[in-house]
């Protein structure tokens, strides 16, 4: 048999039986380490494992360490406690932090054969689940990711993947451009979660100061300092149970990052002007539309903190590598967007156009620009004249001239893609650099309407700004 597996425990006795054992069963490829230690240190290279087996007792780091670790490193690899029969309590909270299942010792080779057996099962029907080359079906997407339209697959088998997480505490890394929906995903993610009942707290990482850390995070006694009147519940403890969305964090400052880890290691805090220990129980799902590599190759953010963040990570492609889901974006913006009774429909010249932009605002843009020519259209059609000037200079590839009145094309559900040239003559980045100077010259560089106008974040736009020497 071809799995892997690694066994961990520190009595080296028990090691042997246990590798025997499975030989036995005809495991071959197994790695039996007597140092908890080193086979975190694997896990933190890289090191890639179907199964862990782990002694909850063992001296420098024990079972539940040793799992935190590999959930975060390797969210993949099925874990197996291994506990003395007065342990139990401690084994039901490490099911609660994503391991599989626990055996109690003394094992016997029937006992170890099913739960190995068992466990090899269920990963087999999650890679089936989540496989690369499987096609999945909107139906199969569970109810609570009904807000994130789409019809591509690559969609599609992102959010089976979250789906899949959302049913352990390990935490989620979401990366994608602004506007690609990463907020929208951490919701589901919540939804579906067994914490959904419970609060989900988002917060803005990059506008977070030292000042502010503590108290935000972990809230404050009544009379704590100067001004405090009364008692305030930070963060974790108003979301106890709950999940706790990290929003911007690749943009949060690096004198911040130490600090987060310490709340991310053991999730107990003190609250300002109280020395009682408390302890939250939360799951964290982070996301950021920053290069984070780039960041931590400039020492810019924590490389243990990536680790801490990374479990499970899900990249939301941008827009413009997803064109199928522009026509049904379009229609449920137009239904959205509408007023009641008023026919929704939308010249063949507007759904042209609009599929051959790039936007570098993603789908916030495409709601923006909607919700414009609807509000422009006055319950006609949406026409090309309704449509931003940047957008209507595309070339639509159509005889009709803007202002003529070219066939209407009513949506209807699950409307599909037209096919479209390909005429990209400049690479996007660089079509996204034109545009976002011409949007910020347009606006007599004033930032703040620039960054409505493209529909991206303010932060982001000086970002970019600053890297095309604007600044
Ligand atoms: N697939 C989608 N279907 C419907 N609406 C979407 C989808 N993706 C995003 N949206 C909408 O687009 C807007 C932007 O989404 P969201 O705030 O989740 O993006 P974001 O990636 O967090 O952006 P930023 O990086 O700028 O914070 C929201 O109004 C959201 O409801
Ligand atoms: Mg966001």
């Amino acid at each position: 048999m071809k799995s892997s597996i690694i066994l961990v425990d520190d009595d080296r006795d028990f090691l042997d039986i246990l590798k025997s054992r499975l030989n036995r069963l005809g495991f071959k490829n197994i790695c039996a380490e007597n140092d908890p230690l080193k086979a975190s240190a694997l896990f933190e290279a890289g090191g890639v494992f179907d199964i862990a087996l782990i002694d909850m007792t063992m001296p420098g780091m024990n079972g539940m360490e040793l799992l935190d670790v590999i959930k975060n490193t390797s969210p993949w690899t099925e874990c197996l406690m291994v506990t003395a029969v007065n342990e139990a309590r401690v084994a039901v909270e490490c099911l609660r932090k994503g391991a599989y299942d626990y055996l109690v010792k003394p094992i016997s080779e029937e006992d170890l054969a099913l739960s190995v057996h068992r466990t090899l099962e269920r990963k087999r029907l999650l890679d089936i689940l989540d496989i690369e080359k499987s096609n999945i079906q909107p139906e199969g997407i569970h109810k609570a990711f009904k807000p994130i339209v789409t019809g591509s697959q690559n969609m599609l088998k992102i959010l089976k993947e979250a789906e899949l997480h959302a049913g352990s505490d390990v935490p989620i890394l979401i990366t994608g451009e602004s506007g690609t929906g990463k907020e929208l995903l951490a919701r589901a993610i919540h939804d579906v979660s067994p914490r959904a009942a419970l609060p989900f707290t988002p917060v803005n990482m990059a506008s977070l100061t030292a000042s502010l850390f503590e108290a935000e995070f972990f809230g404050h006694t009544k009379g704590a300092f100067t001004g405090a009147e009364s008692g305030r519940a930070g963060y974790l403890e108003h979301t106890d149970g709950g999940t706790l969305f990290l929003d911007e964090i690749g943009d949060m400052p690096i004198e911040l990052q130490g600090k987060l880890m310490r709340v991310l290691q053991n999730g107990e805090y003190l609250k300002l002007g109280s020395s009682a220990q408390h302890r939250a129980d939360i799951r964290f799902i982070a996301a950021t539309n920053e290069d984070l590599d780039k960041l931590m190759s400039r020492k810019m953010f924590r490389k243990d903190l990536y680790y801490r963040i990374r479990g499970g990570r899900l990249h939301l492609p941008p827009l413009r590598e997803r064109p199928e889901d522009i026509p049904l974006l379009i229609n449920v913006f137009i239904r959205r967007y509408c007023a009641k009774g008023k026919p929704l429909q939308i010249n063949d010249d507007a759904l042209s156009a609009l599929m051959k932009y790039d936007y570098p605002g993603n789908i916030r843009e495409l709601g923006t620009i909607i919700q414009t020519a609807v509000n422009l259209a006055q319950g006609k059609a949406v026409s090309l004249r309704f449509l931003p000037e940047h957008i209507r200079r595309k070339k639509t590839g159509s005889q009709n001239s803007p202002f003529s009145n070219p066939p209407c094309h009513p949506l209807k559900k699950g409307d599909k893609a037209r096919k479209t040239s390909d005429e990209a003559v400049l690479p996007l980045t660089e079509i996204e650099k034109n545009y976002i100077l011409d949007s910020y010259n347009r606006s007599g560089k004033n930032k703040s309407r620039t960054a409505r106008m493209l529909g991206i974040g303010l932060n982001t736009l000086r970002r970019k700004l600053k890297s095309y020497g604007e600044e």
